[in-house]
């Protein structure tokens, strides 16, 4: 199931398959980063899911990014990714989110598909420099009433 060229690197940065000793520190960044948080038996189930990929990058013991997704039919749908705050706009989402597609696709995916927060500037220019296209905004998506932008990426 491993896709070929794998891990790939990002300057001496390397993204690997989650670990389950990464799992307390990613409910704490999910905690720290988002407004409705994963809760860490949700992120265990994920984790021992077959139909889930969770792949973080980190630097030492420390994660500083991850990407986590789960099929659905033919897609791959985004559970969560996030870059710690001291970490970004390194090119780090970018590597995670590209080194994920053969993965995605040696599982079986056709494409991902996401739903992202209106407000999120961020996440959709990193999904947009990288071939992801939005699909259709859906209102009051998100707990707090935000609407949610569509976004997909079809695999080549
Ligand atoms: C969104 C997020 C994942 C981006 O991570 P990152 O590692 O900083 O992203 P990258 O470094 O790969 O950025 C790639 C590009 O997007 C741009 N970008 C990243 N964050 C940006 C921001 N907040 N505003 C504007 N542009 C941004 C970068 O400048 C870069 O553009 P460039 O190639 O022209 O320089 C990170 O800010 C984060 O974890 N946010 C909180 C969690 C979140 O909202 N996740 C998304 C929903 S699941």
């Amino acid at each position: 199931m491993k896709p070929k060229l794998w891990p790939p690197y990002f300057r001496h940065y390397r993204v690997n398959r989650i670990h389950w000793g990464d799992i307390r520190q990613i409910a704490s960044l999910e905690r720290a980063v988002f407004l409705e948080p994963l809760a860490l038996n949700r992120i265990w189930r994920y984790y021992l899911s077959r139909r889930c990929g969770y792949l973080v990058v980190k630097d030492g013991r420390a994660v500083i990014a991850y990407f986590g997704f789960e099929l659905c039919g033919g897609y791959a749908h985004v559970i969560a990714n996030v870059t710690h705050p001291t970490y970004r706009k390194q090119g780090l989402a970018t590597f995670v989110l590209t080194a994920a597609e053969p993965w995605a696709k040696a599982m079986g995916a056709l494409a991902f598909l996401g739903e992202v927060r209106k407000s999120n500037v961020g996440q959709l220019r990193v999904l947009h420099s990288i071939g992801w296209t939005d699909v259709i905004m859906i209102p009051a998506f998100f707990g707090n009433g935000e609407d949610a932008q569509i976004v997909m990426k079809v695999f080549s």
